[in-house]
């Protein structure tokens, strides 16, 4: 357990706060800009800095007396902080919201969702992830190539042409099929594929400000609204687990999996909150992600049409306007090299967050228990001396170019890094090839792209686009971009 008493001095330097508004004011304007704001405290204060100077803001850790907010890049910190796991802890996502789950039975299952793995530390962490792995392994993970054709063949059918089109919703529809079908067995039509689309709901809702704000089981107030899904979420999982518990087979998805799990020592199966939680962060973890990463890559490319076209042209000779098998992703370079600069300049996790669980040093400052570090992904991926020209999208760099994890980690680095990272790159992967091949998708001019959103960065407006049968015309559409998006990455006029 940390404790925070016998605090040290707090040192890291930072803007002093504002009068009257003081400290909320920064976490306000953190919330809202997360990279703009952080950009700027870099520049102006080094690699280490705090949100405001004398700590004392609080944006992550759900531990009582948080001492303070500290912001680091660049590959030595990122290695410090990810790899010195007994120094730095990881805690749920959701933060304040999770220091309330003992508050009253309404509450508990704040306990499970958004939780899994990202609330174990140590030993535990260690078990829990040996458990889950058998579900990421790579042989796992290449079964579940035909149920992403499938799901990715039906929604490209659906696409109106020459309409525009939110292609961030389409994204996040198919994503959360594939998440749904790979993670629980069934298609979000299907029976128990409701509890997919609840889950998202309740996700999306943790989330927001008027939770934040109000957490109050009052109704009427959105807080009473979460629970109220969270119950719902929480009889419906019992439920499917149970079944499949009951059926004592494994179906092939990820929930019959971890059912099926045992420790290799002990033998020990995971208890019913534990499948709650590690099914919740999964999926939670696994499909806003995706989604996009998908989006991201999308708008960058109607922007580049040189490299738009040669990926076509890859795509093509290998596929012949085919889906990919397991075996033919190996043979498309450019498609791996896109996705990995698209995740390099627009990073849609752009922080990685811990809390120290003991008085420790960063950059020559001391930093007491208890203080959350954010170590910003983005910041390192726009590195000059890493990435010559680090605003200009060019997935020719990664030609020869093999940065170490602490330079290049969309997906994290060290023993927590991402477990779903194959699974999100072969998804990526398959529906960006049959995507491309079978449409042209086109910026729609004077549409703004801002950045929003501080666990996963996306598109505040979403991604309005056109959606032409594929004719190569990669030309239309470049160019006239508005938007804060032109302050992370080079676009043509
Ligand atoms: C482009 C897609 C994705 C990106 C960029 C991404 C990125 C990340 C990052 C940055 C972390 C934090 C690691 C840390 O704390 O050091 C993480 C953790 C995690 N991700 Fe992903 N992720 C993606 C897709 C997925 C998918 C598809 C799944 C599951 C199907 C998944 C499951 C998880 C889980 C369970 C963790 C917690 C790992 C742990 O604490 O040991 N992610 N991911």
């Amino acid at each position: 357990m940390i404790t925070t008493t016998d605090q040290l001095k707090w040192t890291v330097p930072g803007p002093r706060p504002l009068p009257i508004l003081g400290r909320a004011a920064m976490v306000l304007r953190f919330a809202t800009d997360s990279i703009g704001v952080s950009r700027d405290l870099f520049q102006t204060y080094g690699p280490v800095v705090s949100l405001t100077a004398g700590g004392g803001t609080n944006l992550y850790s759900p531990l009582p007396n948080c001492p303070g907010t500290v912001f680091t890049y660049g590959p030595e910190y990122v290695r410090q902080v990810t790899s010195q796991h007994e120094i730095y802890y990881k805690y749920p996502l959701s933060g304040g919201l999770y220091r309330k789950r003992d508050e009253s039975k309404r509450t508990e299952p704040l306990k499970h969702f958004g939780v899994g793995l990202f609330g174990v530390n140590g030993l535990t962490h260690r078990q829990h992830r040996q458990l889950l792995m058998p579900a990421f392994h790579k042989q796992r993970i290449d079964s579940y190539r035909d149920n992403i054709v499938a799901i990715t063949q039906s929604v490209l059918e659906q696409l109106p042409i020459d309409k525009p089109t939110d292609i961030a919703e389409v994204m996040r529809l198919l994503t959360l099929r594939v998440a749904t079908k790979t993670l629980f067995g069934c298609d979000l039509g299907e029976e128990g594929g409701k509890t997919g689309r609840t889950l998202q709901k309740a996700l999306a809702m943790q989330g927001t400000v008027g939770v934040a704000l109000l957490p109050f089981d009052l109704p009427g107030l959105p807080y009473h609204h979460l629970l109220n899904l969270m119950a719902q979420l929480d009889d419906e999982m019992r439920v499917l687990i149970r079944r499949k518990r009951a059926s004592g087979t494994d179906d092939g998805d990820v929930l019959s999996m971890l059912i099926q799990a045992r420790d290799a020592e002990s033998g020990v199966a995971l208890t019913e909150d534990e499948l709650l939680g590690h099914t919740g962060v999964i999926f939670a973890a696994g499909h806003e992600t995706s989604a996009n990463a998908l989006t991201w890559t999308l708008f960058l490319l109607s922007q580049h049409p040189e490299v738009a076209a040669d990926l076509l042209d890859e795509l093509e000779s290998v596929l012949h306007s085919e889906a990919p098998t397991v075996e033919q992703l190996q043979q498309l370079p450019l498609l791996e090299r896109v996705i990995k600069e698209s995740m390099r300049v627009l990073p849609l996790i752009p922080w990685n967050g811990r809390v120290t669980s003991q008085p420790t040093e960063l950059g020559g400052y001391a930093l007491p228990a208890g203080t959350e570090v954010l170590v910003s992904i983005y910041q390192t991926h726009h590195m000059p001396e890493v990435y010559p020209e680090p605003e200009r999208f060019n997935p020719k760099r990664w030609e020869g170019f093999e940065p170490t994890m602490f330079e290049y980690n969309p997906f994290s680095a060290g023993s927590r890094i991402c477990i779903g990272a194959g699974f999100a790159m072969l998804e990526i992967k398959i529906v960006l090839a049959m995507l491309l091949q079978k449409y042209r998708l086109q910026y729609l001019p004077q549409q703004r792209v801002e950045r929003c959103g501080f666990i996963v960065m996306t598109p505040k407006h979403g991604m309005p686009m056109m959606v032409h049968k594929q004719d190569r015309q990669f030309a239309q559409g470049v160019g006239g971009v508005q938007g804060n998006v032109r302050e992370m990455v080079q676009l043509p006029g």
